[in-house]
């Protein structure tokens, strides 16, 4: 049991292949970047400890899913690093505000740093996206730059990125 900063009662716990259908329905729900089910299954068999969802009154309201990437810093440029990559976070829209992303995303940060051996975290996030880049920040998470025309539709995002 997990109690949020704002004394949510909630359950964080690593997600399995029978809560897929429930993940990729709140993924659907809240974001206009959707994967396929072999693309969550693959993430799950491949990072299984910082695949997370969190659980309120035995139901699953949100998720985070992370790959390891071994590629340049974000932050130290010309460093090959062990990367943490956030793929995608979120909560059901009647849960938010309560602390749930920040439990799923503190707990995928330190597992990342922890059973993953990754010295960086990064991500990206659509510019106009405040809610998640708040989110971010207030998780330690900097702006390191903007990825131009990253999303489908053609909109920026910003590499988000921080030292574990
Ligand atoms: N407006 C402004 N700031 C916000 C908002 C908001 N609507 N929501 C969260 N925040 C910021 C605040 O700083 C907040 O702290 P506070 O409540 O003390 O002010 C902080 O984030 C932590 O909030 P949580 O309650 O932990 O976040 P929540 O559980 O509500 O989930 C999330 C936030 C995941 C962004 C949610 O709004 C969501 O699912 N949005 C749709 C999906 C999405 O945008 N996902 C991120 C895409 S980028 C990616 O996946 C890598």
């Amino acid at each position: 049991m997990v109690i949020g900063d704002k004394g949510q009662v909630m359950q964080i716990r690593q997600a399995s292949t029978a809560d897929l259908p429930r993940i990729m329905m709140i993924n659907r729900l809240c974001l206009p970047e959707n994967y396929t089910y072999y693309f969550f299954d693959s993430i799950l068999q491949s990072y299984p400890k910082t695949f997370l969802v969190a659980e309120v009154n035995g139901e699953i309201v949100g998720y985070v899913m992370c790959r390891v990437e071994h590629g340049l810093s974000k932050l130290d440029r010309l460093n090959m690093k062990r990367l943490g990559h956030i793929i995608s976070i979120a909560v059901l829209p009647d849960h938010r505000r309560m602390g749930i992303a920040t439990a799923l995303l503190k707990r995928a940060l330190e597992v990342l740093k922890e059973e993953y051996k990754c010295s960086e975290a990064f991500l990206e996030v659509r510019v106009s996206n405040h809610p998640a880049i708040s989110l971010y920040q207030k998780l330690g998470l900097a702006i390191v730059r903007i990825s131009k025309g990253y999303y489908i539709d053609g909109e920026d995002a910003y590499v988000m990125a921080k030292r574990l």
